[in-house]
């Protein structure tokens, strides 16, 4: 008699088993949101995301193989198996949740506002901002653009392929707003928007992001979870603390 008394196709088919037996862990992730991907000067994708992706294949005892993959499709890449898992800064939306599952999130953000230097002092919050002649900038497909569309009803939204994309459209003066996620905001005010746009810095939502991965996979999902649990409150290693101040604290 097998000590195993779960359904053995279960694990069979879990994508958990799947990754062992591969000796890979495939992530698929879209670089471009600092701090959580980005790429370096070299061409190689660093972050806040990758470094736990990291840890999440020694863990496992497996390779790490990342996969670049536009945000727009990446839950498409995920069910059409491109990838295990999305380690992409991804918010954990009622909606999205419908497609795929979650892991318990590991940072909490919302999405605030770059604007206009020459709006500075005029404009106090999104309110202001909601006016027919304003043009409000994001990127397709993120909770930006959710946000945007639901928290703007007067003003013109333009979306863009990139967050840099539509940041640049700020800077360049044919947009008076981005809205994007407060981590990436906070970065570009220290650097390309210092002195060039003012950070409305109030979150406007309440965003935890989360790994996703496919449906139906109960022993991937116990995994992930513990995982999770172990970097956020292993005090004595320490490992998401050191994260969050590497990335996240400047
Ligand atoms: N948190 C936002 C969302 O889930 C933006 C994520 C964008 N991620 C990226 N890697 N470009 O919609």
């Amino acid at each position: 008699a097998s000590l195993f008394a779960g359904d053995i196709n279960v694990w069979k088919n879990s994508t958990l088993n799947k990754i062992l037996q591969r000796g890979e862990l495939r992530v698929g992730l879209d670089p471009g949101y600092m701090p959580f991907e980005m790429k370096d000067k070299r061409g190689r994708i660093i972050g806040y995301d990758v470094d736990m992706a990291r840890k999440m294949a020694r863990d496992m005892g497996v390779e790490l193989k990342l996969v670049p993959t536009s945000f727009d499709g990446i839950i498409g890449g995920l069910l059409s198996d491109k990838f295990d898992i999305i380690i992409s800064g991804m918010t954990i939306t009622q909606k999205r949740n419908l497609k795929v599952n979650f892991a318990t999130p590991y940072v909490i953000i919302g999405q605030t506002i770059l604007m206009k230097k020459e709006h500075e002092g005029k404009i106090k919050s999104y309110k202001d901002l909601d006016k027919k002649d304003f043009v409000i900038s994001t990127r397709t497909g993120v909770t930006g653009e959710i946000v945007a569309r639901k928290f703007f009803k007067n003003a013109k939204i333009i979306t863009f392929e990139t967050e840099a994309d539509g940041i640049s459209e700020v800077l360049n003066g044919k947009a008076d707003a981005f809205i994007y996620d407060q981590p990436y905001n906070i970065l570009f005010m220290s650097d390309k928007g210092k002195g060039r746009v003012v950070h409305l810095d109030k979150p406007l939502t309440f965003e935890p992001l989360g790994f996703a991965i496919r449906k139906g996979d109960p022993d991937f999902l116990n995994w992930l979870n513990n995982f999770m649990r172990q970097i956020k409150e292993d005090k004595l290693v320490d490992f998401h603390q050191k994260l969050y101040e590497k990335w996240l604290v400047d």
